[in-house]
């Protein structure tokens, strides 16, 4: 028996080893685990996994990954380019450092397939191609409904290499990352997960016939709809609800992006709802910030808007509600394992932003803190950031859950110049690569403006692997 176990983990180092290694990030400065770290146990448990996963990602040392570029590109005076691919590359640490990196559209094998190949001069870093994403139907059934389990790649593919390719990876959806990795995160307190999550996650496009840019510039935070980012991997949705006193009560809430109104409620809490019943995934909805109609002028709340959207709420997602009353553990605790929901199939947990009102319904989950900077300086966010994470949670937070907003906040002097999309990327990457490092231990939710500029999904996945490991 003893000399058959031997084999197996000969077998998994030698042949499986690349795969394997991938699940642990490479920091910058620091060299990765050596095969020999790896041989453990979690060999043994990422065996199952490994030959699919292998199909979209592989790697022997460092990364690769696709983005997509959050601002226009101008090409030359006359010729603009939406949702350009980004390659972004790091192989800090790693002994070898590859010559090339590919756009490919399909499983990279050799670099004479590639759309485009680049020479790379340095550790890490990215490029912009000038190749559009164009027409990002999710793929593996995902369009518009539940389908296939497990992580699946749109077109755009990235591979690295001297000669030959060696690490590859590509822009993809995780629409069951949770189920997909539930034995090593099960134990995890929601408060101890890493989440990945969407800053305004309805303003992604107008409910009207006509866009104009100077507005979508200023309010649009988001360009895929509440489905595709629950698919993508997104499980932290801040929502900003406003309520109209015209129409048919449905009709009456709206998100909104401060005083704009975007998108009517309802329909994208049927998206909610459409996932939550397809899938096994915890989904944690955030109703953030209520602009318009939800208080008198002097500051209390009007209790018949905010009942109704209660009912509504209800309604919609009631048999996936998980209930505070029932499932949260206590003031300066971090909440309930993942495995406690999943067992008990409450897969929605509602915070609201209100105390009066939490305090009256005790289904909510209290007021869930935001690690806000109000800045429109990048530098400045990221500094906040790095202390206000590192003392999260406070200790005797109501919330188990807090999110890091990182994101810029415009003043009133950005709107005549600025463009979100351009504010998103002048922070993605750094966000990226933040919370890797400094952020790697302490970070819980990390919300973010057009979140495909970064990779804050895949490597939150890890973040939480890694993190279940350590229990
Ligand atoms: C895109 O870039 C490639 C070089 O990487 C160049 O050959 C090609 O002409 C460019 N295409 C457009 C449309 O600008
Ligand atoms: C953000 O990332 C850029 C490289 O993409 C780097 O030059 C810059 O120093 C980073 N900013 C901070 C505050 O870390």
């Amino acid at each position: 028996m003893a000399v058959s176990w031997v084999t197996v983990l000969a077998l998994a180092a030698t042949a499986l080893g690349a795969s394997i290694a991938l699940r642990t990030l490479a920091v910058p400065g620091r060299a990765p685990p050596t095969e020999f770290q790896l041989k453990s146990s979690r060999i043994i448990r990422t065996l199952k996994r490994v030959s699919d996963k292998d199909t979209l990602e592989k790697s022997s040392c460092g990364r690769v990954w696709v983005t997509v570029h959050s601002p226009e590109l101008r090409l030359s005076t006359t010729r603009r380019l939406q949702d350009a691919i980004e390659l972004n590359w790091d192989f800090n640490g790693c002994s070898n450092v590859p010559k090339q990196i590919g756009l490919f559209d399909a499983r990279p094998e050799d670099f004479s397939q590639a759309l485009r190949t680049y020479p790379l001069d340095s550790v890490s870093g990215f490029l912009i191609t000038n190749v559009s994403l164009g027409d990002a139907a999710l793929p593996g059934g995902w369009e518009s409904g539940g389908g296939y389990k497990g992580g699946h790649c749109l077109w755009p593919r990235v591979a690295a290499g001297g000669d030959r390719v060696d690490t590859y990876n590509c822009l993809k959806i995780q629409p069951t990352w949770m189920e997909d990795n539930m034995n090593k995160i099960a134990e995890l307190r929601i408060g101890e997960l890493a989440l990945p999550g969407t800053h305004n996650a309805g303003s992604w496009k107008f409910n009207t016939a006509f866009n104009t840019a100077s507005r979508d510039n200023i309010v649009l935070c988001q360009d895929r709809s509440v489905w595709a980012q629950l698919v993508h991997g997104i499980r932290y949705l801040d929502f900003r609800i406003a309520y109209y006193g015209a129409g048919h009560e449905d009709e009456r809430y709206w998100l909104n992006h401060n005083m704009v109104r975007v998108r009517p409620l309802v329909p994208l809490l049927r998206e909610i709802r459409v996932f939550l019943d397809a899938t096994k995934e915890v989904v944690f909805l955030d109703a953030h910030h209520f602009p318009i109609g939800f208080y008198e002028p002097d500051g209390s709340p009007i209790r018949k808007v905010h009942a109704g959207l209660l009912e509504i709420v209800q309604r919609e997602l009631g048999p996936h509600l998980a209930d505070a009353s029932e499932f949260h553990t206590g003031f300066g605790t971090r909440g309930p394992k993942l495995q406690t929901l999943v067992e008990a199939n409450k897969r929605l947990l509602f915070s609201y932003v209100d105390n009066a009102i939490v305090g009256e319904n005790n289904w909510l989950w209290p007021i869930l803190p935001h690690l806000w900077a109000n800045t429109n300086n990048p530098d400045t966010l990221l500094a906040y950031l790095d202390r206000a994470i590192s003392s999260s949670p406070l200790p005797h937070a109501r919330s188990p859950l807090y999110s890091a907003m990182a994101q810029t906040t415009f003043n009133v002097w950005d709107i005549f110049k600025g463009s979100l999309r351009v504010s998103a990327d002048a922070v993605n990457r750094n966000v990226t690569e933040r919370l890797g490092t400094k952020w790697r231990n302490q970070a819980n939710i990390v919300s973010t403006d057009f979140f495909l500029g970064n990779d804050v999904i895949d490597v939150s996945i890890a973040l939480s692997v890694e993190r279940g490991g350590r229990l």
